[in-house]
């Protein structure tokens, strides 16, 4: 396969996780990169990405960002009533698109519960398809650094982890994998139509994950169960209640059942994707 492009590659979403993530794998390529964020001033990117303010939700803000790019990263968190108008502005470019979906087509049943987000990715992959973009879905699984955001304040203030469902497996995926793959499809030929759903190498449950952290951290930190019930209680009001719905119905409904795992990561990066030990490992200090 070959490099397509020297014009810049749109990143959105650069300033989050999987987007920093797509940056760094874009400029280690050597790529041109032009980040959108809606805050410049904060948006803690290195000096040789150009940075441009716009916001998904404000279309005819991206029409400065996209001229001249030959590729966008698209990657969705805004609320979705502007996509329609987004995409049309992509298409009216005749840009290649990577967009970030989820597994909503995958028969496992942690991915067939009701779920508001992976509804919006079908709107989003349709809208796609109907302008007729040069596409590639990317559909991660769980994220690693959902950890993080989890269970590391804790962790750092004791040794205990409530939570539910701590039989539920997932295949954690490093978010440095997820755009391995996003930045392939971005700057070589041969993705346009690819449907990549995208994991960690290995199933584990959420216990096991909780005593992967403790290992790396040389701790014994104890899982204790929570009902259903009970977690509903303790995020409520911090949590938004359609994501605690959905993150109880997917784990509820994969108990007793291996995570979905893929090679597809390998099979495009040509390495195998990180475990979740070595995620924890590079996130150590943010448990400690
Ligand atoms: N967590 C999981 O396990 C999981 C699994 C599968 C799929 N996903 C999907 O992954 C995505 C989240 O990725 P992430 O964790 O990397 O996100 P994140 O860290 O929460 O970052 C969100 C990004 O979106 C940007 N953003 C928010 N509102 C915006 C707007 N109105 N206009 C332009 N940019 C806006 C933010 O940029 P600024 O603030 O700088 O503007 C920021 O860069 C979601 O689509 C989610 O559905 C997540």
């Amino acid at each position: 396969m070959t490099r397509a492009r020297v014009h810049p590659v749109l990143v959105t979403g650069a300033t989050g996780r999987v987007g920093r993530a797509v940056v760094a794998q874009l400029l280690g390529a050597g790529l041109p990169v032009r980040a959108l964020t809606r805050r410049p001033a904060t948006a803690g990117l290195p000096a040789t990405v150009e940075v441009v303010a716009g916001d998904l939700t404000v279309p005819e803000s991206l029409d400065a960002a996209l001229q001249g790019v030959g590729a966008v990263f698209l990657l969705w968190t805004a609320p979705p009533g502007t996509a329609p108008a987004i995409v049309e502005r992509l298409a009216s470019h005749r840009r290649r698109v990577v967009f970030l979906s989820s597994p909503h087509k995958t028969p496992h049943p942690f991915f067939q519960q009701p779920n508001p987000m992976a509804r919006f990715h079908a709107d989003v992959e349709r809208l796609i398809a109907a302008a007729g973009l040069e596409s590639t879905i990317i559909r991660p699984g769980m994220f690693a650094s959902n950890a993080q955001f989890w269970w590391a304040s804790a962790i750092r203030d004791g040794n205990v982890v409530r939570w539910p469902y701590g039989a539920a497996e997932t295949a954690p995926i490093d978010e440095r994998d997820i755009a391995a793959v996003a930045a392939r499809a971005l700057y070589e030929d041969g993705h346009t139509g690819g449907d990549y759903v995208l994991t960690g190498p290995e199933s584990l449950s959420q216990a096991e994950q909780v005593s992967v952290i403790g290992a790396v951290l040389g701790r014994q930190i104890r899982f204790e169960e929570l009902s259903p019930e009970e977690f509903r209680r303790e995020t409520a009001g911090r949590w938004p209640g359609p994501v605690v719905d959905m993150l109880l119905a997917a784990w509820g409904a994969t108990i007793g059942r291996p995570a979905f795992v893929t090679s597809t990561v390998a099979a495009v990066v040509g390495s195998p994707p990180r475990t979740f030990r070595q995620w924890v490992a590079d996130h150590a200090d943010a448990f400690r």
